[in-house]
């Protein structure tokens, strides 16, 4: 499958949303992942609805949303409507996972399930065939910046078989921690999404940062 990095929005300057917009769309990020934290499931805050749709209205590049939220079935139709291609949801945060992805394929957007990096990657089995993305966290999601857990490559290496094994097509996405360091051994194991939040805003050029991902 194809390489795609998908720079998280939560490491952008949100003084200046529209030109951080408008600098993915000229650089080789493939999609624009975007965090909404509810302070319930996670312990922070991120943005809602009304942040989204400005980005929907000035990047060109699929919006990949990654909602860490309780009860995620009461928001899949808003989060379609402020613009998702993708939407993931955390399979622990769901009473019943396959209702939620039944939900988001109804709005004509892609399903994405996501696990924290202490539930074990068997937890995403039964759903591995009805969604078209899996998001194997590489940090304990709730904050940018924090450092790579190296246990992710053994996780990695199991949901790439599992994945391969059941649902070939499935996109395999690693989030949290990635740099220029890591990013070429997630490829190697079999991821082709990666997501990087620090390691593109935080560089001196973001653009660079995100070609460097991309090949190494
Ligand atoms: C963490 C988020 C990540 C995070 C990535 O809860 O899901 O997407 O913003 O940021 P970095 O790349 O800085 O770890
Ligand atoms: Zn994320």
């Amino acid at each position: 499958m194809q390489r795609i990095i998908s720079p998280s929005l939560l490491a952008a300057d949100f003084g200046n949303l529209q030109s951080e917009c408008e600098m993915i769309n000229r650089s080789e990020a493939g999609w624009l992942h975007i965090d909404v934290m509810d302070g319930v499931f996670v312990p922070n805050i991120s943005f809602g609805f009304p942040v989204m749709e400005a980005v929907r209205r000035h990047c060109t590049k699929p919006l990949d949303v990654h909602i860490m939220i309780t009860h995620p079935e009461r928001y899949v139709q808003r989060f379609a409507q402020a613009g998702a291609d993708t939407l993931t949801f955390h399979c622990e945060a769901a009473d019943n996972p396959c209702e939620v992805i039944g939900l988001i394929r109804a709005e004509g957007i892609h399903p994405g399930i996501a696990i924290n990096p202490d539930i074990p990657v068997k937890a995403l089995e039964p759903y591995v065939e009805s969604v078209d993305l899996v998001l194997l966290m590489s940090v304990f999601a709730g904050y940018g910046g924090q450092k790579f857990i190296e246990d992710s490559y053994g996780r990695l290496a199991e949901l790439v078989a599992m994945v391969r094994r059941i649902n070939p097509r499935c996109h395999v996405e690693v989030d949290g921690g990635i740099n220029k360091q890591n990013a070429g051994k997630l490829f190697e194991l079999g991821a082709d999404v990666l997501v990087a939040g620090s390691s593109v805003f935080r560089a001196d050029d973001p653009m660079q940062a995100i070609h460097e991902l991309l090949n190494n």
